[in-house]
């Protein structure tokens, strides 16, 4: 009871004083303090609400004419026995003689004699009724004064006469349910009570005499959904968020790029199955990039013999058509060697979060477009030590707690490491990492050690999100995406 709001309470007592069922506009309240009221209530059980679409009329300009004049029929009728038709077309219009002959025909009230002419014959039942108030004329003069209790037959003609509107209204009844009477038979006062303290309030030393209303806080609130990020698009902004706080810059790249950046520079062999047409989605337009010679001629070496790298290379002969291919880039580790080759003096802490395409079937856990967390951090003296430490310190940034590093292979980097985290007694693993081989740095002059990483976002959006369906994250379920509470 003390929970009750001033407009609670005054709706309570209407209800009481009314044996429990109200209409709304019925109560001296605005409508919608009301039915604002009444749906607090309803959520505490107190009362319940109905609502009936009820059918209502309106007269038309038509009607009014009707209501006015009388019924058209009566009025070409009156004063008739035997008329010539064009006769009574030259008072009233062609247009009204015929439908009000129409109807006239209809009821019985007259008759048509053809001869060189036409003649309207009044019956005896014409002479009758247009004597009397018609059905009709009864039922306009009832919907003028809101009265709808009307026979379904006549609703039909007037409808058909064009001398009503329907219009549709709903109509609520609230009623006190038995909890409702419990309450108001134990009797409700209104007094006056603050639900809001104020400066002023406490200023003036109010505070000391006014009844403050206590808060229900079992009371119901409606959830409401606001506009907001995506999820992934709120996991990107924490991720930029933590690279950035440990000092990292954000750089972008192309999705077009060439085998020549994405792979070649990498030394990954022409060979390699990752460049299978079954991997990797090749473009058509472009079908080709152009590189430099100088530079193609470099990197064909290194694949060769080593070249200046003091590697043996692959031993192969390096296609150098090849290395102009135009592909969607399969990793972001294009962005990085890029940046080396462009700004070789250290030292250099860079990051990307973009997207990147591999011909996956689409599953439970892969898909075609996903994006990658890349990351380098150039220095003198950068060691494998910091790149784990650089990574665990970012997973536990995003959360997790347990984090291993295994032994892995990628043709560009040595030493090489897989991350894992464990979620729900497994792990999972969520990128690869290394320190960049002397065959990618050295053709680039990069002199110092380069600590190089690339993780997936959508898996560890998985398991933050806890889905067993990656595709959930770009199949835009409203319910998902509304009910999902924020990330950052
Ligand atoms: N490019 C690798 C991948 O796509 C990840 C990686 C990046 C590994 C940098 C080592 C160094 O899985």
């Amino acid at each position: 009871m003390e929970a009750l709001s001033p407009l609670e309470k005054k709706l309570l007592i209407e209800l009481q004083k009314n044996d429990g069922k109200i209409k709304p506009e019925k109560i001296d309240m605005e409508l919608v303090k009301v039915m604002n009221a009444a749906a607090w209530l309803q959520s505490k059980g107190l009362v319940k609400t109905s609502e009936n679409i009820i059918k209502e009329y309106e007269i038309t300009e038509e009607g009014e004419k009707f209501l006015k004049e009388g019924l058209p029929e009566k009025r070409i009728l009156k004063d008739v026995e035997k008329i010539e038709i064009e006769t009574l077309e030259k008072k009233f219009g062609k247009k009204d003689v015929s439908i009000s002959i129409g109807w006239a025909l209809r009821k019985g009230w007259c008759r048509i004699e053809k001869n060189e002419k036409n003649y309207l014959i009044i019956t005896e039942k014409g002479k009758e009724e247009i004597k009397k108030k018609q059905p009709e004329e009864e039922a306009l003069e009832k919907i003028a004064k809101k009265d709808f209790n009307i026979d379904e037959k006549i609703i039909k003609v007037l409808k058909r006469r064009e001398a009503i509107k329907e219009k549709e209204k709903v109509e609520r009844i609230i009623y006190l349910t038995d909890k409702g009477w419990e309450i108001v038979k134990k009797g409700i006062k209104i007094e006056e009570e603050i639900s809001q303290l104020t400066p002023e309030i406490i200023r003036s030393g109010k505070w000391k005499k006014v009844k403050f209303r206590k808060y229900d806080i079992k009371a119901f609130a409606p959830s409401i959904y606001p506009g907001k990020l995506h999820p992934l698009t709120q996991l990107i902004e924490k991720i930029r968020r933590i690279f950035s706080e440990m000092g990292f810059k954000e750089i972008r790249g192309s999705y077009v790029e060439s085998c020549f950046w994405n792979m070649d520079a990498l030394f990954i062999p022409q060979d390699h199955p990752a460049r299978d047409m079954q991997d990797t989605f090749y473009c058509k337009k472009p079908d080709k990039i152009d590189i430099d010679d100088e530079l193609i001629e470099k990197i064909a070496r290194v694949h060769e013999n080593g070249g200046m790298t003091g590697s043996i290379g692959w031993r192969y002969k390096f296609n150098k058509e090849e290395a102009k291919k135009a592909l969607l880039r399969t990793h972001t580790t294009v962005n990085t060697i890029r940046y080396l080759a462009n700004n070789p003096v250290p030292p250099a802490k860079v990051f990307s979060i973009e997207r990147v395409f591999r011909r996956e079937n689409i599953d439970s856990t892969h898909l075609p477009e996903f994006h990658q967390i890349e990351g380098i951090v150039y220095e003198k003296d950068a060691n494998f030590c910091m790149l784990k430490g650089i990574l665990k310190e970012f997973y536990t940034r995003m959360g997790f707690k347990k984090i291993r590093f295994r032994p892995s292979y990628f043709p560009y980097t040595e030493p090489s490491l897989e991350i894992e985290v464990e979620w729900q007694g497994k792990w999972i693993e969520l990128g690869g990492a290394g320190i960049f081989r002397p065959e990618v740095t050295i053709p680039f002059g990069i002199k110092e050690p380069v600590l190089a990483w690339g993780l997936g976002l959508e898996r560890m959006a998985m398991i933050l999100l806890g889905l067993n369906d990656i595709r959930m994250l770009y199949f835009s379920d409203l319910k998902w995406l509304r009910e999902l509470p924020l990330l950052i």
